[in-house]
């Protein structure tokens, strides 16, 4: 049996988190898994204004090594079609009022070479701390992600 490690305390994620065109539908809070090292995670979905769904956002809850080194505390994606219209930026500051009801600042990491992503963080205001090696264990043997950019961001 996975140990599941929500604290009973996280808060519900809000119905309404808008930015532009962009909002955000919640879809589940993911548990942890204590074995597995995965913390807790909210979900969202990536609408426009007409329900077309572009992409996705997580906020991932806690303060482990694999999210201080690789992975940070928000992953998003936007899907291939719907790029180019800064919409995972829109999604961050969309998703900024509820991170701030868990934590003053995040941590967000991107690859060196993810061009977009990196625009999106430095955009968004987000400070850049430093450039780290990944252990093949925490970039889950995805030779991309062996170095990792990191930014802290005040949502
Ligand atoms: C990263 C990602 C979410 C960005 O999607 P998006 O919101 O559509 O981003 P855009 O294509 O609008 O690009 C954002 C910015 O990066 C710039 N950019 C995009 N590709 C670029 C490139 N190859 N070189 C330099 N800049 C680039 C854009 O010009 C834009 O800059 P601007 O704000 O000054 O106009 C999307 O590329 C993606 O899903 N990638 C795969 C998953 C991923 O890498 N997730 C991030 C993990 S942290």
């Amino acid at each position: 049996m996975p140990t599941p490690i929500t604290p009973p305390t996280l808060p519900p994620a809000p119905d309404t988190l808008v930015c532009g065109q962009v909002t955000l539908r919640f879809v589940e809070l993911v548990p942890g898994d204590a074995e597995e090292d995965l913390v807790p995670s909210y979900h969202f979905r990536i609408l426009l204004t007409d329900g077309t769904d572009v992409g996705h956002i997580n906020f991932l809850i806690g303060d482990t090594g694999h999210i201080r080194n690789c992975a940070g505390h928000i992953g998003f994606a936007i899907h291939e079609a719907h790029r180019g219209h800064g919409y995972a930026r829109l999604a961050c500051q969309a998703i900024a009022r509820f991170v701030r009801t868990i934590y003053d600042d995040v941590l967000i990491t991107c690859n060196p070479d993810n061009h977009a992503s990196r625009r999106t963080i430095e955009r968004l205001g987000a400070e850049f701390i430093d450039e780290v090696n990944v252990s093949a264990a925490d970039a889950h043997e995805n030779p991309q992600a062996r170095r990792k950019r990191r930014y802290r961001w005040t949502p």
